[in-house]
């Protein structure tokens, strides 16, 4: 009896160990550098999204995309080709010293950059392309209601950073979105407009290059973030020099680790630089990613998310004047029913912060009573903030304005997608569903109490006007929520976004 119960044991921990096995895919593990359809098929945080009553129809959507997968930047290639001189002489001592070599993988071995001699990165790449080109194609699919106007760029905006991969990403996108449509070429495609703001002055999609007082808290925090991820990034290079008997540094681990996620990512290779590492190394430096996000993006500092103030007053004012159009019986075509945006991970990240995303409720109170947030647990132990699906490559938020009328309750709810998926809310009782009411009160006004001006201490080499924009929208804001809007609105000058 007791011999048929360690075998069954034993039976358990064999296929346990054996699937846990099968199931660690690397390319789910690399935090902001996750392709969009592998962070997909996370399936970890599955959740029961609502039944949209019949009588609801969505009316407005809300998109805030970060860029597709790109190439890495100049600088990291460039420590990549340093990573490739050093591997060199850590391999010819290592001959020298006559060491046992058969350890090391065959790559190693006069092992250059993939990227070598190329002079210009971070554009969005094809992979990339693909993936906004299909999200537009699904988004339209899904909401065929919202997207069946002709194009229009006052009906369809779409807005993207002046940096080539999001407006780029915006192109994409769109190129999917209104495929057949136009005349042009085999596709059909049809021309659209892309609207970005003067880098100097984006304050709804790129708040962080404005706010002076976000880039000092940055540079404060920097180190003390290094600090954290050091103890791991120590005990993983020591465990690669006693594993392939080279002497790696620190230095050499983190470009390892670089090299792992662009490999993996960008090249779908998985059995070198990430090969290099176990498992469980792999897990911990995704958590030294992640916990780096949440510090310098996310919930670790209000300043990170409020300072995208201006974007969640941009999210709102485009829901009102939506419903307005609506209550007005404005014809079709005469107004805004999508408003598309294109930007960063530092868009993306805190703008799912400000809607209070990833947060269980009790959480999302302490974030409300501005309570600092405990930093997001190391493995083994689980954790909701990870990078591979709170922000990978085209990882986006869309907020779908849904009309109600048979309601008592509400006659507006919005709806949150995050990568598509329905999300809970935990500022709305946990639901994806949240009259907007509840949306405003609950969730959005505690931020929106704060101006980006008064937060940000606003930069000052940047152009006249843009201060004034703030407030503007700021104001406009008020006397929305005060309900005080329907003349002031039309009166107020018309703003440049
Ligand atoms: C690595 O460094 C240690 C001490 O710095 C040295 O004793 C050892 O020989 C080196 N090993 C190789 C393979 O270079
Ligand atoms: C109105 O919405 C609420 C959710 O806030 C829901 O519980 C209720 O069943 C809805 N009522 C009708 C008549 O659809």
């Amino acid at each position: 009896m007791a011999n048929i119960f360690f075998i069954i044991l034993f039976l358990h921990s064999l296929l346990f160990t054996s699937i846990a096995e099968q199931t660690f895919d690397v390319r789910q593990h690399l935090s902001t550098v996750t392709r969009y359809e592998v962070s997909k098929d996370i399936k970890e945080n599955a959740f029961d999204s609502s039944k949209i009553p019949d009588q609801c129809s969505p009316i407005h959507l809300n998109l805030v995309a970060r860029h597709g997968t790109r190439a890495p930047t100049k600088k990291r290639m460039r420590d990549l080709e340093i990573l490739s001189v050093q591997l060199k002489s850590l391999l010819q001592n290592a001959k020298e010293k006559g060491a046992s070599l058969e350890k090391l993988p065959s790559w190693l071995w006069g092992w250059s950059s993939p990227w070598n001699g190329k002079r210009k990165g971070g554009e969005l790449i094809i992979h990339g392309e693909d993936e906004m080109y299909h999200l537009g194609i699904r988004i339209r699919e899904r909401f065929q209601e919202l997207f069946s106007d002709d194009y229009h760029p006052d009906v369809y905006q779409i807005r993207a950073t002046q940096i080539p991969r999001a407006s780029a990403s915006a192109v994409a996108f769109g190129m999917g979105m209104f495929s057949g449509k136009g005349k042009l070429g085999a596709g059909n495609h049809r021309a659209f407009a892309v609207l970005s703001e003067s880098r100097a002055s984006d304050i709804v999609l790129r708040f962080h290059d404005c706010c002076q007082n976000y880039k000092v808290y940055r540079k404060q925090q920097e180190p003390a973030v290094y600090k954290q991820k050091e103890p791991v990034l120590d005990e993983i290079t020591r465990s690669l020099a006693a594993r392939y008997e080279l002497n790696f540094t620190i230095k050499d681990t983190s470009t390892l680790w670089f090299l792992c996620k662009q490999e993996a990512s960008l090249l779908d290779i998985t059995d070198q630089a990430c090969g290099l590492f176990s498992n469980d190394e792999l897990s911990l430096l995704e958590w030294t990613d992640d916990l780096e996000m949440f510090k310098l993006k996310g919930y670790g500092n209000s300043l990170n998310y409020r300072m995208g103030v201006p974007l969640l007053e941009d999210v709102i004012l485009s829901m009102e004047t939506a419903i307005k159009a609506k209550e007005e019986g404005h014809a079709p075509g005469s107004y805004e029913k999508a408003r598309l945006r294109f930007a960063h991970a530092e868009t993306l990240v805190p703008f799912s912060c400000l809607i209070g995303l990833f947060l269980d409720g009790s959480e999302f109170d302490q974030i409300q009573r501005e309570e600092a947030l405990e930093t997001p647990p190391k493995p083994p132990q689980k954790r909701t903030w990870r990078g591979s699906t709170v922000a990978p490559f085209a990882g986006n938020n869309a907020l779908v304005l849904y009309s109600c009328p048979e309601n008592d309750t509400s006659k507006y709810f919005v709806q949150v997608l995050h990568n598509e998926q329905p999300i809970p809310m935990a500022g709305c009782g946990g639901t994806d569903f949240c009259p907007l009411q509840v949306f405003k009160e609950k969730i959005a006004a505690a931020h929106l109490k704060h101006s980006y001006d008064n937060l940000c201490n606003v930069c000052t080499e940047k152009g006249p006007g843009t201060k004034s924009y703030a407030s503007q929208l700021f104001e406009m804001l008020s006397w929305i929520l005060s309900g005080k809007n329907k003349d002031k609105v039309k009166a107020s000058p018309k703003v440049e976004l």
